[in-house]
């Protein structure tokens, strides 16, 4: 009954809208808290939620392509029924009383203003009569995806601008300047075939001064010609300034302060060859004390077809920072690879917002030459932004899912702050996922509090949003939209030592039942230990237990060893953990083949040397754990034995051979049940003296068999039946 014996289970208390029978890819999010809904955009249609209850009153507009555009797309090859609508990709606030939202429109990209009124009371959820132009801000095809960021009237957009989606870039419509953009079909610009992060927020940069914001922007590209990565795709950060007009001569109405760098995620293998996870599939920022220095977690899958894998990375502000003051990218040498460039950087250096008091220059407008050119050629920063710790904090690699979505909570917790993630996958389950620092950022142990199927069938989650105002989360999908409490601590039983046990941040033992912890409530009463999950110090009725017994015991590498232990108590269950040497943490033993649970104990067949360790029995009832029995077990290698028992049988295939085995057994037995030997050296020791002392009463000359001292033992020979401790 342990958490992580939780099995996959459909979320009980979720609330689902199913969606409707003419539509589809509820993929589009906009929480506004304000007015306390979530807006979702869809195939033909946007719904206004209610963020306490999604299926409470909810409003709906249909919003379809038009006839003659759905026939052009017809015309022109689509499949009318799944690519000829108006998928909604854009949906943003725009000013006080209107939202911003475009559409595929049928592969003829349009965009709207929808009126939500000033307050929720206005009640008004209706689209104006007036429609733009989507081109440079939702894709053409529904199967690209975008992202855009709307602010002070501008709208920022990572989409393909054409039919055929080959012309992907970063533009920035609306306003009053005119619509700037990434250099098109330039290799050594963006390859990028989308963008599936979120352009974070401009007051993360680190100056204060309002001429220097920067937006960053997350991607995925076709890796450059000549980059020896080894990948198709790789995985970008980027950045530009809010203020670029683009160049005078050079540049005009393109970024002239665009800059990108590779974002990595990688464990070391053996062999010193690193597994990538390159596929960005979504990002997200985690605002701190220091609002200029945000944390970003981003979620990252495999492109191999063999090996399917998920990965969690962090990223700090500061890393990316350093990596874009850091070398640009150049491609010189023989073989014009890409090498740090070490020439003079023309100044202002490139990238830097144009601002008076910094650089001297109004606009971008009036850079000089030789910075627009440089810009132009050296739009890559040479080294990569490595993750914190260098490694990602949350690895699947043995799933038979993949990571698709993440939002993260911070909590407040009686032992600290935590970070919780809700991780969705591509078959419509979600992973709540506490990481607790051991020691450092750099050593994280990753707790998964529980996995629960959010959409009646298996489907990608494509969007999710966090409410911490309403704690809730909402996740959608092709099929709908679901709603989910952040916790519900009920789940983690009725006892204290369970509810300790689960480490869940959310929750703690009120005295009576596994409830939300709120950090300003009175401590005393409270009981919660998320960094080591020990009830014994948390939940005094467990310490009146009475003492554990300790015992060693010793086995045979490749023989069979039971460790006996069963409760008193009929309907206790028994949990068995395994404490590795020098580790002081406390692991589940997974059963297999190997590892039998049976009433009496446990089965361990065919000892290895990393099953040496103490053994905790345990034993659960109504949700109290109650330790019975410690087993240090020490396996003693089979080389050793050879070494010890010189006058083992087994070579020789004598008549008497099989009498004389037992009676090696019974003396082997007897020394194996000596809990007062504590070291593999002691039991050896005892071994040997009692050897010497049979051989003495034996051959009272001393004669011995010199040759057989020699002998080792394999492990074929050595084939102990199971015994009994
Ligand atoms: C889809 O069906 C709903 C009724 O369930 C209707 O209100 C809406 O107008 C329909 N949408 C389109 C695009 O026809
Ligand atoms: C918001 O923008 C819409 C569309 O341009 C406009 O009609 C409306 O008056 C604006 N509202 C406010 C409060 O400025
Ligand atoms: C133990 O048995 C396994 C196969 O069951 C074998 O590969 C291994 O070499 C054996 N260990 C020793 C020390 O002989």
């Amino acid at each position: 009954k342990s958490r992580k014996q939780n099995s996959v289970k459909l979320f009980l208390n979720l609330v689902t809208f199913d969606g409707l029978a003419n539509s589809s890819s509820y993929d589009t999010f906009l929480l506004d808290e304000e007015r306390g809904r979530l807006l979702v955009g869809a195939e033909d249609h946007v719904f206004s939620f209610d963020l306490v209850n999604i299926n409470r009153e909810h409003k709906q507009l249909a919003w379809p392509a038009t006839p003659s555009k759905r026939d052009e797309c017809k015309w022109a090859g689509k499949d009318l029924g799944k690519e000829c609508s108006n998928f909604i990709r854009v949906l943003q606030p725009y000013n006080q009383t209107h939202l911003y939202i475009c559409g595929t429109g049928a592969f003829h990209p349009i965009c709207a203003y929808l009126e939500m009124g000033k307050r929720a009371e206005d009640n008004v959820f209706r689209l104006a009569s007036l429609f733009e132009n989507g081109r440079g801000k939702s894709p053409y095809d529904p199967k690209m995806l975008s992202a855009s960021l709307l602010i002070d009237g501008e709208l920022y957009s990572g989409t393909s601008a054409d039919f055929m989606g080959r012309d992907f870039a970063i533009f920035r419509t609306l306003g009053d300047h005119h619509p700037i953009r990434t250099e098109q079909h330039d290799s050594r610009w963006l390859n990028v075939f989308f963008i599936p992060g979120h352009f974070s927020n401009p007051d993360t940069d680190s100056s204060d001064n309002p001429e220097d914001d920067k937006l960053f922007l997350f991607f995925k590209e076709n890796a450059m010609d000549g980059e020896h990565t080894g990948k198709a795709t790789i995985a970008r950060i980027g950045q530009l300034c809010k203020n670029d007009m683009g160049g005078h001569r050079s540049l005009v109405n393109k970024w002239t302060t665009f800059l990108k760098a590779r974002l990595i995620c990688s464990v070391p293998g053996v062999n010193g060859i690193d597994t990538h996870f390159d596929e960005l599939q979504d990002v997200f920022l985690m605002s701190s004390k220091d609002p200029k220095n945000p944390v970003i977690y981003a979620v990252f899958t495999t492109s191999s077809n063999i090996f399917k894998g998920s990965a969690v990375c962090m990223y700090n502000m500061a890393d990316i920072r350093r990596v874009f003051l850091g070398p640009y990218a150049h491609r010189d040498g023989p073989n014009y690879q890409w090498v740090p460039f070490q020439g003079r950087v023309p100044y202002p250096r490139p990238g830097t917002c144009p601002s008076k008091t910094f650089g001297g220059f109004d606009s971008t407008k009036d850079l000089p030459d030789d910075v627009i050119t440089f810009a132009r050629g050296h739009p890559a920063m040479y080294n990569p932004v490595h993750p914190i710790g260098g490694r990602p904090i949350m690895v699947r690699t043995d799933a038979d899912y993949q990571f698709s979505q993440l939002v993260v909570d911070r909590v407040e917790a009686e032992d600290g702050q935590y970070d919780v993630m809700f991780i969705g996958t591509d078959v419509g389950t979600v992973l709540k996922v506490v990481t607790i620092p051991r020691e450092s950022w750099h050593d994280l142990e990753e707790v998964v509090l529980e996995e629960m199927t959010v959409f009646r069938e298996p489907t990608t989650i494509t969007a999710m949003e966090l409410s911490t105002k309403q704690q809730q989360l909402y996740l959608g999908s092709a099929l709908g939209v679901s709603q989910m409490s952040l916790h519900r601590c009920e789940v983690y039983g009725k006892a204290c030592a369970e509810c300790c046990l689960a480490r869940d941040p959310y929750c703690a033992w009120d005295g009576a039942e596994c409830s939300r912890y709120f950090p300003t409530a009175k401590r005393r009463t409270r009981r919660q230990d998320i960094r080591n999950g020990d009830p014994l110090s948390q939940c005094s009725d467990l310490q009146h237990h009475g003492s554990v017994e300790d015992r060693n015991v010793f086995g045979v590498e490749n023989s069979s060893m039971f460790l006996e232990c069963s409760p008193k108590s009929q309907r206790a269950l028994i949990y068995w953990q395994l404490q590795k040497p020098n580790d002081d943490r406390k692991q589940e033993i997974k059963m297999d083949d190997r590892v039998v649970r049976t009433d009496q104990g446990l089965l361990i067949r065919s000892l290895a040397q990393t099953d040496t360790g103490i053994y905790h029995c345990q034993a659960v009832e109504h949700g109290f754990i109650q330790p019975l029995l410690r087993l240090n077990l020490q396996v003693i290698p089979t080389n050793k034995l050879g070494d010890i028992l010189p006058g083992f049988p087994g070579t020789g295939g004598a008549m008497g051979h099989s009498a004389k085995h037992r009676v090696w057994y019974r003396d082997f037995l007897s020394l194996l049940d000596h809990p007062e030997l504590n070291s593999v050296e002691e039991f050896c020791d005892r071994v040997w003296k009692k050897e010497r002392k049979q051989k003495k009463a034996k051959a009272p000359n001393g004669n011995g068999q010199g040759g057989a001292a020699k002998k080792r033992l394999t492990p074929r020979q050595f084939q102990p039946p199971v015994h009994k401790l």
